[in-house]
């Protein structure tokens, strides 16, 4: 038995080597190693043998099949090698050409700027936290400051989910801006604070080059012992350094903001003798802290908070909002 299968052997291989096209591979593997082939014969003929013979000759059985699948793999490859060396040959390819790349997608721009605005703060300390789109009026006006009736709701052209009622009980809406987060934040966490809020906001308004209905803010708050405007300046220099390079000026100007006292707007040189405002930003207002039972004698702070598409605008000199979000591609591919 045992020579049988070496003379198998031999025959197996005479015949592989005479092997020329995939079909030939095809019947040879067939004829070989196929079920009704000679090994899968001896095989299973190997429940009559005695135990000896078993082992020994269904030992050297599955070595030969081994031995000839991987002659045939050998034997496949050299002849796909063959086949493409042959197109070559006839110059119906060239194969030293590079193949086609799959497309590969990116980031979108807002977000890749949002993680860049995010990343300053966090090597300044700064943690990250998201909130909720969908918020409650007491976090995105009454908790700063902004109570009914206060002309500052006029500049927030609000998406109502559902409007208050005549008691004032608690009404829905979709965020206007990244500030409740600070509310929200400062509910259930105790100072020293340090946060950025990235997120989407939302605001009931006709859309041109300036202006979208949605659009990304990220907000930052810091509350300690001892902060002050200067402790402020300071971040967001570092921070307009790290986006726009060292060269570009800043620029503080009061402002008003119900949440921050003083309030003050940010505002970055725009290389040609103008200025372009990037942000608000202000001093936490006492109110707002007392809101959260923190200890306005004790405890202060700033806030900011600044639009990632103006950001993005600025770095990458783009003028109109809505290219970020019509999905035409020859606009995307540049990020
Ligand atoms: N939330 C303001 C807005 O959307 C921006 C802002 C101004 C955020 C001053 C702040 C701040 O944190 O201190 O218009």
């Amino acid at each position: 038995m045992i020579d049988h299968l070496s003379n198998l052997r031999q025959e197996a291989l005479t015949s592989l080597d005479a092997v020329s096209t995939p079909i030939e591979l095809e019947n040879w593997r067939v004829k070989y190693l196929g079920r009704k082939g000679p090994l899968t014969e001896i095989l299973r003929g190997l429940g009559q043998a005695s135990p000896e013979e078993r082992k020994e000759v269904g030992a050297a059985a599955n070595q030969l099949k081994q031995d000839l699948e991987s002659s045939r793999e050998e034997k496949e490859s050299t002849l796909q090698d063959r086949d493409l060396h042959d197109l070559a040959d006839r110059d119906a390819i060239d194969v030293t050409l590079p193949g086609r790349p799959a497309p590969l997608g990116h980031l979108h721009p807002i977000t890749q700027i949002i993680q860049e605005i995010v990343e300053a703060f966090s090597a300044m300390g700064f943690q990250t936290v998201e909130g909720p789109e969908v918020e409650w009026d007491r976090y995105n006006f009454e908790a700063l400051n902004i109570p009914q009736d206060h002309p500052a709701r006029e500049q927030h052209d609000t998406f109502w989910i559902d409007e208050k009622d005549k008691n004032g009980s608690p009404s829905m809406l979709l965020r206007t801006h990244t500030s409740p987060m600070q509310v929200r934040f400062m509910e259930n966490h105790k100072p020293p604070i340090r946060v950025v809020v990235p997120g989407k906001v939302y605001r009931y308004e006709a859309t041109d080059a300036t202006h979208e209905w949605h659009f990304h803010q990220v907000e930052g708050l810091a509350i300690d012992e001892g902060i002050s405007f200067s402790h402020l300046k300071g971040t967001l220099y570092e921070f307009a350094k790290r986006i726009f390079g060292i060269k570009r000026k800043i620029r503080f100007r009061c402002d008003y903001f119900p949440f921050v006292e003083p309030g003050a707007e940010m505002a970055i040189d725009d290389g040609k003798g103008g200025w372009l405002e990037i942000m608000g930003a202000g001093m936490v207002h006492p109110k707002v802290l007392e809101g959260v039972g923190v200890d306005p004698k004790r405890y202060t702070g700033f806030a900011f908070g600044m639009g990632a598409e103006r950001i993005a605008n600025l770095k990458y000199g783009i003028e109109d909002i809505r290219s970020y979000y019509s999905n035409d591609t020859r606009f995307l591919r540049q990020f």
